[in-house]
């Protein structure tokens, strides 16, 4: 069954649940994975990523879409590009709570955003029990999270629920990905802070091969590396991660 919840803080138990935050975390996970970064460590707020400041790390995260004061980078997938250090720590207001809240009741948790489209398909392909987790902005249901649902879930075979059904038909909608992002809640946020230009960024589909996926929880901070490349879901899914 696919299956789609449209808040991040509505998340439940699933074989995999693939978190949507197209504007900005998961473009942004996406991104620095494909770059480089070795691992991202989404922290569910700012105060538990200051904590995990160390050398072979870089913080980026973001208060009201500005970079939050004292971190190294905002959450502009674009400022990932050239890795800084080994491990990226990422704590921003939706996507990485919604995160943190799937890595500990969730078989296996990937991250999708349009710059990994087809690869995130292609990873679920033959997989059971998918639930794709649109973060939301502010607590609530966001346009661009539930467009890349739809999108992901019209390229999937299989059973899907009303709910996926829905956003098929909001993906639908909107002649291109660009449109959906452009009326989203979302933009208005990155407009006030000059930060129009992530959202064309984001707006690019399937412009890399990266597939993060949950290997590990920390005390509460999901670890997300680069999934193995051609190998689907269904093959390696072997239960929730646990704490080391
Ligand atoms: C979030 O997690 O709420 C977003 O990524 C916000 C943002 O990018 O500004």
């Amino acid at each position: 069954m696919i299956d789609v919840t449209f808040l991040g803080t509505d998340v439940r138990p699933a074989g995999t649940a693939v978190i949507i935050d197209v504007l900005r975390a998961t473009s942004t996970i996406t991104l620095a994975l494909s770059s480089g970064y070795e691992r991202v460590l989404v922290a569910g707020s700012i105060e538990e990523a200051e904590q995990l400041r160390a050398p072979g790390r870089v913080l980026a995260g973001e208060v009201r879409c500005a970079r939050a004061p004292g971190f190294d980078l905002g959450n502009s997938p674009e400022e990932t590009l050239q890795p800084r250090a080994p491990e990226l720590v990422l704590a921003t207001t939706n996507g990485a709570p919604a995160i943190v809240a799937a890595a500990a009741i969730a078989d296996e948790v990937l991250a999708a955003s349009l710059l990994n489209l087809d690869a995130v398909a292609a990873r679920l392909a033959g997989t059971d029990d998918v639930l794709l987790v649109c973060a939301g902005t502010d607590g609530r249901v966001s346009i661009e999270d539930v467009y890349l649902a739809g999108r992901l879930s019209a390229a999937l075979d299989g059973p899907r629920s009303d709910a996926a059904r829905i956003a098929e038909a909001v993906a639908a909608s909107y002649p291109t990905s660009r449109d959906a992002l452009e009326a989203s809640a979302g933009a208005v946020g990155l407009r006030r802070e000059g930060l129009e230009s992530d959202i064309a960024f984001c707006a690019q589909e399937s412009i890399v091969d990266a597939v993060p996926q949950l290997t590990a929880t920390i005390d509460a901070v999901a670890v997300l590396t680069r999934a193995p490349a051609g190998v689907p879901a269904a093959a390696t899914s072997a239960g929730a991660p646990t704490d080391t």
